[in-house]
């Protein structure tokens, strides 16, 4: 270190340096020059979008409705991180940037491999127990070995990504935790974190600094093509009779023979199904390649919406004490559209039934609406905000969608014939079920409760 002659400053009593550093550390810490912060900066931008793709390629076909809660969480995050981090290579004299290239092999093998497992263990394995604790030990790297006044807009960044990622470390620990009750389960995670930790040394971490590791003992899944993801939707072991139709929510909360509180709750049981939306938009995500990176930030936030939807009627299950479980989830409206459909068409229809949301005496307002004469304060905050969501959606769906197909007039002119199909598709969906009628039975404990 360069020898110094402490100087005595007067400052006035007021802390210096906009009170981020003092000055010995601010000297101390020369570290990584402008490239080499770019550098990380890329691995760690592929690294997320990587990560990224992964979430949209399994939420759809990952069992567990906490782990879809958290997926959807957790790839929204990705996509905001990501956002930064490109705008800020983007400042660091950094054109052309080639933010979509892959900035070394190795890594891209490692995400190749991560992205092929056969559980949710392994998926939990791969992205939080290996990937994710690497990108807590990328950054705590960077943020030592950066200046914090010279490169203060990364370390603000790189802070407000660390603190997210700790908050999903701790979901991941546990999630892991769960999913690991025996010594057998242990040593299948074990085989997997080995195998991709071995990938992610080989590369030498994202910031190139980790040493190789011996090759344990396993085959590679992957290859040079693209993952093909599976885009069948699947729930967990607790719902059951995910296809009865027999419940016409719609009509219930608009039929104003019913009771308010009944309404209302079939408002609350419509945003607990929502979640067959972010399995369905989890494709479009994969599947759609090569759009400008806030098309992915904007459709994760709207997938992410979607999860909070299906997790409001969550809460509102549990202020009535029913488990968000006990009765029929639908799984019509994922099924059909993640396998008979064009991504461009599914998203087409999710946007046509957003425009529809928009009309005040029949959309949003007047769920909230209903929802205010309940007197019920869960689903009034629940309407509230669901239509406030709903109006971004909406507008999302026309900043992307529309260009696709010219004007907002053809857009919805395409969408038509589409919810036709579709509408036949889900009948036919539909018939998988003895649709013994359910409503009636929550009713009764809704009225007990
Ligand atoms: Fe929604
Ligand atoms: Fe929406």
């Amino acid at each position: 270190m360069m020898n110094m002659k402490k100087a005595e400053i007067d400052n006035l009593g007021i802390p210096p340096l906009a009170g981020i550093v003092s000055y010995e550390e601010a000297v101390r810490q020369t570290g990584y020059s402008v490239d080499q912060v770019v550098n990380v900066l890329k691995r760690l931008n592929y690294v997320k979008k990587r990560l990224h793709q992964m979430a949209t390629a399994h939420l759809a076909t990952t069992p567990e409705w906490e782990i879809k809660c958290a997926l959807g969480y957790h790839l929204w995050l990705d996509s905001e991180h990501c956002k930064s981090i490109r705008e800020r290579i983007g400042e660091m004299r950094e054109p052309p940037l080639h933010l979509d290239e892959v900035p070394d092999q190795r890594l891209k093998e490692m995400m190749d491999e991560a992205i092929h497992v056969e559980t949710s263990l392994e998926l939990i394995v791969g992205m939080y127990n290996v990937i994710r604790t690497e990108i807590i030990r990328s950054i705590r790297v960077l943020l030592s070995e950066t200046n914090p006044i010279a490169n203060q807009p990364t370390f603000r960044i790189l802070k407000i990504i660390l603190m997210e990622e700790q908050e999903i470390a701790v979901w991941g620990d546990q999630a892991y935790q769960s999913l690991t009750p025996s010594k057998e389960k242990q040593l299948e995670a074990e085989a997997w974190k080995n195998h991709i930790q071995y990938m992610l040394h080989a590369a030498g971490g994202i910031t190139q600094d980790l040493q190789p590791l011996k090759k344990p003992s396993g085959t590679k899944r992957s290859n040079e093509k693209k993952y093909e993801m599976d885009a069948i939707p699947r729930r967990d072991h607790r719902f059951k009779d995910s296809f009865n139709q027999s419940a016409t929510i719609d009509s219930y909360y608009k039929d104003e023979n019913r009771p308010y509180h009944e309404r209302v709750f079939a408002m609350i049981y419509k945003r607990l199904r929502e979640m067959d939306v972010p399995e369905w938009m989890a494709p479009i995500l994969y599947k759609t390649e090569d759009k400008p990176w806030q098309y992915y930030v904007d459709l994760s936030r709207q997938l992410w919406d979607e999860v909070r939807h299906a997790m409001l009627g969550e809460i509102g299950m549990y202020s009535k004490g029913i488990p968000f479980y006990k009765y029929p989830v639908d799984l019509k409206a994922s099924m059909t559209l993640n396998t008979e459909f064009t991504p461009l068409e599914a998203h087409l229809l999710l946007w046509h039934i957003e425009q529809n949301l928009m009309p005040q005496a029949t959309g949003k307002q007047y769920e909230w609406e209903v929802a205010k004469q309940s007197n019920n304060p869960v689903a009034i905050m629940i309407q509230d905000y669901d239509w406030a969501d709903e109006v971004l959606h909406a507008q999302i769906g026309r900043r992307w969608l529309v260009p696709e197909f010219g004007k907002i007039k053809d857009a919805l002119e395409k969408g038509a014939p589409l919810r036709e199909r579709w509408a036949q598709s889900m009948k036919v969906a539909g018939d998988r079920s003895k649709n013994q009628p359910w409503w009636p039975e929550l009713v009764d404990e809704l009225n007990m409760n």
